[in-house]
């Protein structure tokens, strides 16, 4: 069992028509996802947070399901622009005693301290009114606090909560130590822009950048790097405005399929910043980690050199 819950806030200059409206959506795309046992939006009475998508999934495979079904990707473009504040959590069963304690921890003060918002949520699950006052998908609304409570009791591996701040987001997810930072990215943070190639550290799509620097997310465990600041391809816009580095491979289209294209970007931008851009030749060196099966090399080539002197500028 795993019990999986987002909480956020909005920003401050959000209207509440517009709150409204994205929760709105939010509960529709969780009526969508047949993974999912138990879906809840609410929010506490003052309105100053708001929680999303608390919901309950049988097993590993369902709540990987979850977080990379299209209605979970749809919903998190609804709400994530909107959202000042965005926590995530885990929580997974675990045998093991120490994990279990961390993980009993991680409970207490998920589900203990005195967040409004979670507690009137709760206790209106609990009290089986959530659906009439809040319109809330809740299938399993009235087992969902037995279902949470059980979540710590029986486990099939130990697990550790790993802080890390990724696209300038805190985000605490626990995992097993056998877990990649690429698997934790895709599909316990739903962020597939990184791409999963080869696997073993041979084909550069899973490259990212982890404290400036790059790395093969595929051969990085997610606990080899706690607090790390991870940046994916998700992360290099700033709003509407796209990363120099992207604007110069659209410009000199490089790429063909794309599928190595977020690595090579995101080698691109490191390669720009360790200064290795001052040629062709160089760029080539540097960017040799990066293989495009399409063979856009000569493209890419030209847009990392074109993005250096936009970023020289
Ligand atoms: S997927 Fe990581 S190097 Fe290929
Ligand atoms: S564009 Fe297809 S693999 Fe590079």
């Amino acid at each position: 069992m795993i019990f999986h819950g987002s909480r956020f806030t909005f920003r401050p200059d959000v209207p509440p028509e517009q709150r409204t409206k994205a929760l709105d959506s939010l509960r529709d795309q969780g009526r969508t996802v047949p993974s999912v046992t138990f879906f809840l939006v609410g929010r506490d009475s003052s309105g100053e947070y708001e929680w999303g998508a608390v919901f309950v999934v049988e097993d590993l495979a369902a709540c990987r399901e979850f977080l990379t079904h299209p209605a979970s990707r749809h919903a998190d473009r609804i709400v994530r622009p909107l959202v000042e504040e965005f926590t995530s959590f885990d929580l997974t069963d675990d045998p093991d005693p120490e994990a279990g304690a961390r993980i009993a921890e991680v409970r207490r003060r998920l589900l203990d301290t005195p967040v409004p918002s979670r507690r009137t949520v709760l206790k209106a699950v609990a009290a089986g009114t959530a659906v009439a006052a809040t319109g809330v998908v809740a299938p399993a609304a009235a087992t969902a606090p037995a279902a949470a409570a059980q979540a710590y009791a029986v486990a099939p591996g130990s697990s550790v909560e790993v802080p890390m701040t990724v696209n300038g987001r805190l985000r605490k997810v626990v995992l097993e130590p056998r877990v990649t930072l690429l698997d934790t990215l895709r599909e316990r943070l739903g962020l597939t822009g990184t791409k999963k190639g080869c696997d073993r550290g041979e084909c550069g799509a899973c490259t990212v950048l982890v404290d400036g620097e790059r790395v093969k997310s595929c051969l990085t465990l997610a606990v080899m790097r706690p607090g790390a600041e991870i940046t994916t391809v998700e992360g290099l816009a700033r709003g509407e405005e796209l990363h120099p580095v992207q604007e110069a491979f659209i410009r000199n289209d490089a790429f063909q399929c794309g599928a190595c294209t977020p690595g090579q970007i995101m080698s691109a931008v490191a390669c720009i910043n360790e200064g290795h851009a001052g040629s062709e030749a160089e760029i080539r060196e540097w960017m040799s980690g990066n293989l495009c099966r399409c063979a856009a090399y000569q493209n890419i080539v030209a847009a990392v050199a074109d993005a250096a002197k936009e970023v020289r500028r």
